[in-house]
């Protein structure tokens, strides 16, 4: 019997931002996106501070914590991205609300370092998120730290805007940084994102795909999701 020839392709994960989803119905929507076929949930934690808008805290992701799981039991990871400042308390409270992956902007904190060892003695995942004019340098002294790069492909605050396509060129750069590590981190890129330029991204090197509008904006969730997959099989 022979064995099955081993894919090159990375495991790509798309991670519905529920920013776009309907506010009154979200534990629905959580399920609905789930069956849909998300790999994980994106949480957009906005404070009206560090970026001009307001969403929700902790309380809502412990609330939907229950909702993110798959027909099987089994739970889907949720990736809360903080757009808030300062970063440490409201990190170790996603932490205890089930948060799965906790990312942050590093101009946001003041000790990078810190937050980060903060996250991961909770037992959670690290990331650090990178504006589209924010130099990834602090990357030089942390990169061993995390467990995932976000790339900002708009500026943070709302959703349904269009990609910035400098993007590409700094996921790139974090896939570079990423190989010469040599450690397991996932490049995860936000904002944008569509069925007709999700090809491109994985290109450039990404490996996670944050989609709010182009998901929630449409009736059929799992036709977006699966359109997805079949430009990232390409
Ligand atoms: C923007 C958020 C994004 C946003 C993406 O600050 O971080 O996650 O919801 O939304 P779309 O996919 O609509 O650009
Ligand atoms: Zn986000």
């Amino acid at each position: 019997m022979s064995t099955p020839a081993k894919s090159n392709k990375p495991a790509y994960k798309i991670a519905p931002s529920i920013l776009s989803a309907d506010f009154a119905r979200l534990g629905e929507e959580v399920k609905n996106v789930i069956a849909a076929g998300a790999d994980w949930i994106h949480f957009d934690v906005m404070d009206n501070h560090y970026v001009p808008n307001l969403t929700f805290g902790p309380m809502i992701c412990s609330a939907l914590k229950s909702h993110a799981v798959r027909a099987s039991g089994q739970p889907v990871p949720i990736d809360v991205h903080l757009m808030v400042q300062p970063v440490d308390a409201l990190a170790a409270a996603f932490a205890d609300a089930g948060a799965d992956y906790i990312s942050f902007h590093p101009d946001a904190s003041g000790h990078v370092h810190r937050s980060v060892q903060a996250i991961k003695s909770k037992g959670c995942k690290a990331g650090l998120v990178f504006n589209p004019a924010a130099s990834m340098d602090v990357l030089d002294w942390v990169i061993d730290d995390i467990d995932l790069i976000l790339i900002m492909s708009v500026n943070p605050g709302f959703g349904g805007q269009s990609f910035i396509d400098s993007a590409l060129r700094k996921i790139e750069n974090a896939r570079k940084r990423i190989d010469a590590s040599g450690k397991d981190i996932r490049l995860e890129v936000d904002g944008g994102i569509k069925t007709d330029n999700i090809a491109r991204i994985a290109a450039a090197g990404a490996d996670a795909f944050v989609a709010g509008s182009a998901i929630f904006g449409k009736p059929d969730y799992k036709s977006v999701i699966g359109a997805m997959r079949v430009e990232l099989a390409k």
